[in-house]
């Protein structure tokens, strides 16, 4: 378990590029391999959670290689997905395990779904649900967690599903195991979230159509698809460059551009929310990357104040809250949120970690059972940490945050375990000690 001390060591400055979007690399493998021919991916994520999708993938069939810069896979064609001989290892990762699940749910297959302990505590009822009323079935530890077995259905059964929690993950599981389901599958989201899956699916040629009705987004989904391969450019991952936002916005003298950033607005709360807080946030050379919106984007130290976060605008910033809590820690005044009961079972309790770890570096923190209510600094570094490390519970991102958290601190902050951020951001800790340098 490698811990580090992360302190202060200057103003973020210049320019850098972080890697490719995650919830977009996982799609673009597991439709390329679903595809007949060669699909082409560049910008792909290479951390732990996408090779974990990578290694599922090869083991159902597909070729996958890397040459150069780029990466090529050779699908199967849905419906050709393999029996796989040994138990599927997820890793770290909830996308793959759940994605995954819908894929072989209208598959004639039975695969084993094993993980690390973070993702074996994490509630896989919301997939098993949808994907029992398609005719899958699952042999599941208590609780509904991994390790699981699941036989797949052949023919599946096309359902209506309507979403009760407000996941991309979920809604994605039951379209993709719409893939290979004769009839229209149909998703209901009341709340919209991430719609990477619809876009993709769609330019992989499968026929989909969204429609908006009284406020909800109905999703439909024609089965016995035929994909055809893609040639996809992932942009950079707007939940990477959420951390050097944050890292410039709270460090006196920076003044950074973080280039090729993913702008889809299913994804930019946290710009939203950090611009409302005060933060100078510019976006340069609006562009289109791979079907999705891209900018580079300037951010300059900023005098934040903090604001009651409306909970309407946590689905587009699921995974940016850690850090979020982080500038709320540096702001002027008090930063609210709620209406968070997801954080509660990602990676770790986001919520109990990061009142924890923000708590021993020594921000004014309180957690309440959806949300934490955050009394800033007004600007002054935090304390940092003395003796005892924050724990990161094997979750990336607050072992990320709170790197972002030691560079705004007097003593710097000392995370117990850095391990977990290959499995999203592998060279994160040479980005921000060059950017701060
Ligand atoms: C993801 C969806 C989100 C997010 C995760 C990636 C995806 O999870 O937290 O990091 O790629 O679909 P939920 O669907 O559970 O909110």
């Amino acid at each position: 378990m490698p811990s580090h001390r992360f302190t202060f060591s200057g103003p973020l400055t210049g320019r850098l590029r972080v890697p490719g979007d995650k919830s977009i690399s996982h799609r673009s493998i597991m439709f390329g391999a679903l595809a007949i021919g060669e699909t082409r991916v560049t910008g792909l994520l290479e951390g732990e959670d996408v090779m974990a999708t990578t290694a599922a993938m090869r083991a159902m069939g597909a070729r996958i290689e890397k040459s150069g810069e780029t990466w090529h896979i050779h699908g199967v064609g849905v419906g050709g997905l393999l029996q796989p001989d040994a138990p599927l290892d997820m890793g770290n990762s909830g996308t793959s395990t759940r994605l995954l699940m819908g894929l072989i749910a209208s598959h004639g297959i039975t695969a084993q779904f094993t993980g690390d302990a973070s993702l074996s505590k994490r509630p896989m009822g919301r997939v098993i649900t949808p994907l029992s009323q398609m005719g899958a079935n699952f042999d599941a530890s208590e609780g509904g967690t991994l390790p699981l077995t699941m036989h797949g259905a052949l023919p599946a059964v096309p359902i209506t599903y309507r979403l009760p929690v407000a996941s991309a993950q979920v809604k994605s599981a039951v379209l993709l195991a719409g893939l290979n389901t004769p009839g229209i599958t149909t998703v209901i989201e009341p709340v919209p979230t991430r719609d990477h899956s619809e876009r993709m699916l769609r330019g992989f040629g499968a026929e989909l159509k969204v429609e908006e009705v009284d406020g909800e987004r109905v999703i439909r989904i024609h089965g016995d698809a035929e994909l055809k391969p893609q040639d996809v450019v992932v942009p950079g991952d707007p939940s990477s460059a959420a951390f050097f936002i944050v890292a410039a916005l709270i460090t006196e003298g920076s003044d950074l551009v973080i280039e090729n950033v993913g702008l889809n607005q299913t994804r930019a709360g946290l710009i939203e929310v950090l611009r409302a807080m005060g933060g100078q946030i510019e976006e340069l050379d609006r562009r289109e990357v791979g079907g999705e919106p891209v900018a580079d984007l300037r951010v300059k130290h900023s005098a934040l104040t903090g604001i009651d976060v409306d909970p309407e605008v946590a689905p587009s910033m699921i995974d940016e809250f850690p850090v979020l809590f982080v500038a709320a820690a540096l702001a002027k005044g008090t930063t609210t949120t709620s209406g968070l009961d997801e954080l509660r079972v990602k990676e770790s309790d986001r919520l109990s970690a990061m009142a924890d770890a923000l708590t021993l570096a020594g921000a004014r923190v309180e957690e309440r059972g959806d949300g934490l209510v955050i009394h800033g600094s007004g600007g002054d570094p935090l304390p940092g940490t003395s003796g005892v490390p924050v724990t990161t519970h094997l979750d990336h991102r607050i072992a990320m945050a709170m790197a972002v958290a030691g560079n705004a601190s007097r003593k710097g902050v000392e995370v117990d375990d850095t391990s977990p951020i290959q499995t999203s951001f592998p060279n994160f800790m040479h980005l921000l000690a060059k950017a701060a340098a």
